[in-house]
């Protein structure tokens, strides 16, 4: 297909693409006992396969591949397709994580895509003049909490290493897009009325996310984006350079400094030394496979595979999924591990962290045996532990708030490459500002509001140059040597939990990528039980509370996307309580 003709193509599946309504979570634990209309697509192919959180975006991936893209040519569409019809959620204004399997040699890379701090912040960003941290929205919306954007470079650096298209091709399925318009989904139509005057503060969006009499867009409207388009071509002609300098940084440094109410300290050597950082992939061994994923400044890899390190000292597969006893292990494993991560964890490029000792197996099979009891853990109990370290260093403990947001993709092509990436601009909507036809993040409130605790410093305090922590958790599993199942989340700090829980379905309890993706949830950060309204989970909040459990029981709006890779081919799924798809051939 001609390239004018795929983007005609594109344009015409974005106007009569309007998804469903996102469906229910399944009705039960047991995925046997969910209602047909509650469970995930199960989604078979021999050569190629996309996941995203947008069908559009899924499809126009697919598309790529199917054309003989590679998966990162793919991602690069995805990522530009998503910016578009899922602005909320990820975009050319925020940051990223990608995990990497490269077929031909055989090999895992991550890619730290993150935002920056700008060189002028200073650890006090969040505090007020009397010293007292800000409250959370009121820091989240204007310039303050943008950090230096990462997706492009990240974008552009993956390409350069793994592209096989030409790079300023990939970027022509978006902006035709943004020419042509897409019809608004009902998530985000659901999601501006819901945000309502939080998104009118500042001119450029609103005039973007409302119609001329100030209503916000409805499910169909058809919305174009020429501003879009004409960054993306930029882009594409420029490369990854005219979005860190000229125009394009110009313009989304006067946005941040000029934020009225709120202005931030961006400046355009902040975007011009944007580096893309190269991390060692960090895996720990679970039940005989690698379970791979992303290290600082995420505290993704480290506190999946904590969760995992801990319960794998117990028999979770015979105790079964529907057994209050699993959940309590699982739960107080999680506590323990936001315990650690809520001392130790930031960015380490700027503060010592004992990450080896902290996936040790030793260090963590003393973890789990203050899990022995039966019943909940004390409060008092959940304290960080004592890992192995290099460092003299204490940090005190962090209470960074990161909400629901973000998106996650995974991508694998005819060769066996495998993307397994998670994207965000932070809040839904981010920091409430827009250049250029794309949304600024609010990254850096996922940094430390408090510099100190009881007097010793905060490990994941704002610094200048720094990454704020992350909860991003792009994975990939891999089995003797070869990549078995790739997944991740969107979801903020609960994002540790949704994919722990996928992978535990998975790989315990036998259950298929749909059923892992759809499955109701439980979850444990701070000690509540948070369980997941609507669903045969709350058959276990009795059980729970008897074990001495706080519980809460409300939306748990996972966006789960999944593919298996086997010797019979693909198989794949995206969470049925967003709109992704799953798409291949
Ligand atoms: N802002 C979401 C995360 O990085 O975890």
């Amino acid at each position: 297909m001609s390239r004018r003709l795929f983007a005609l193509a594109v344009a015409a599946l974005a106007l009569t693409a309007v998804p469903a309504p996102a469906q229910q979570a399944s009705d039960a634990i047991a995925p046997e006992a969910a209602t047909p209309a509650a469970t995930a697509k199960l989604v078979t192919a021999k050569s190629y396969m996309v996941a995203a959180a947008n069908p559009i975006a899924a499809a126009t991936g697919a598309e790529v591949l199917k054309q003989g893209g590679s998966a990162i040519d793919a991602a690069v569409v995805v990522q530009t397709v998503l910016g578009l019809v899922e602005p909320q959620s990820s975009g050319l204004g925020g940051g990223a994580f990608l995990v990497y399997y490269d077929a031909g040699r055989k090999r895992l890379t991550t890619l730290d895509g993150r935002e920056t701090a700008p060189q002028m912040a200073t650890p006090r960003l969040f505090l007020d003049k009397d010293g007292q941290p800000m409250k959370f929205m009121d820091a989240v919306v204007g310039g303050r909490s943008v950090g230096t954007p990462g997706t492009v470079r990240l974008l552009q650096e993956a390409h350069n290493r793994w592209g096989r298209q030409e790079w300023k091709r990939l970027f022509e399925p978006a902006a035709a897009l943004a020419d042509a318009g897409f019809a608004v989904s009902p998530r985000l139509a659901a999601l501006i009325a819901e945000e309502g005057d939080g998104l009118k503060k500042y001119e450029a969006t609103k005039a973007y996310f409302f119609d001329k009499a100030g209503a916000p867009l409805k499910a169909g409207a058809v919305l174009k984006n020429p501003a879009y388009a004409e960054t993306l071509r930029a882009i594409g002609e420029g490369g990854a350079d005219a979005f860190y300098t000229g125009r394009i940084a110009e313009a989304i440094v006067d946005t941040v400094r000029m934020a009225a109410g709120n202005p931030g300290v961006l400046a355009l050597n902040d975007l011009v030394d944007y580096r893309v950082r190269e991390r060692v992939p960090l895996c720990i061994s679970y039940r005989a496979l690698e379970v791979c994923g992303m290290g600082p400044p995420s505290s993704g890899a480290v506190a999946v595979g904590q969760t995992l390190g801990m319960i794998e000292n117990f028999d979770i597969k015979g105790l079964g999924r529907d057994n209050p006893e699993s959940w309590r292990i699982i739960g107080d494993a999680q506590r323990l591990a936001f315990a650690d991560r809520g001392r130790y964890l930031a960015d380490t490029d700027y503060v010592p962290a004992p990450i080896k000792g902290l996936m040790q197996k030793d260090y963590l099979g003393k973890r789990a045996a203050l899990l022995d009891g039966d019943k909940a853990l004390a409060d008092e109990a959940v304290k960080a532990g004592e890992p192995e370290w290099d460092h003299a260093l204490n940090f005190g403990r962090d209470r960074a708030i990161e909400l629901p947001s973000t998106s996650h993709f995974v991508i694998v092509d005819r060769d066996g490459n495998v993307v397994s990436m998670t994207t965000t601009i932070e809040n839904g909507f981010g920091s409430r500002l827009m250049t250029g036809g794309f949304l600024l993040n609010n990254e850096l409130t996922d940094f430390s509001f408090e510099t100190h605790d009881n007097g010793v410093p905060v490990a994941n305090r704002v610094e200048p140059g720094k990454r704020p922590r992350s909860s991003m958790a792009p994975t990939i599993v891999m089995k003797d040597g070869k990549p078995l199942l790739a997944i991740g989340s969107p979801g903020g700090s609960q994002i540790i939990g949704y994919v722990a829980q996928a992978l535990i379905a998975y790989i315990d309890w036998g259950m298929d990528v749909s059923q892992i993706v759809a499955m109701p949830h439980l979850l444990n950060r701070f000690g509540t039980f948070e369980i997941e309204a609507g669903t045969g989970a709350e058959k276990l909040a009795e059980p729970l509370k008897a074990l001495g459990y706080e519980i809460k029981t409300g939306a748990l709006t996972s966006g789960l996307q999944a593919i298996e890779i086997s010797a019979d081919g693909l198989k794949g799924s995206a969470d049925p309580r967003r709109e992704g798809v799953a798409v291949g051939e």
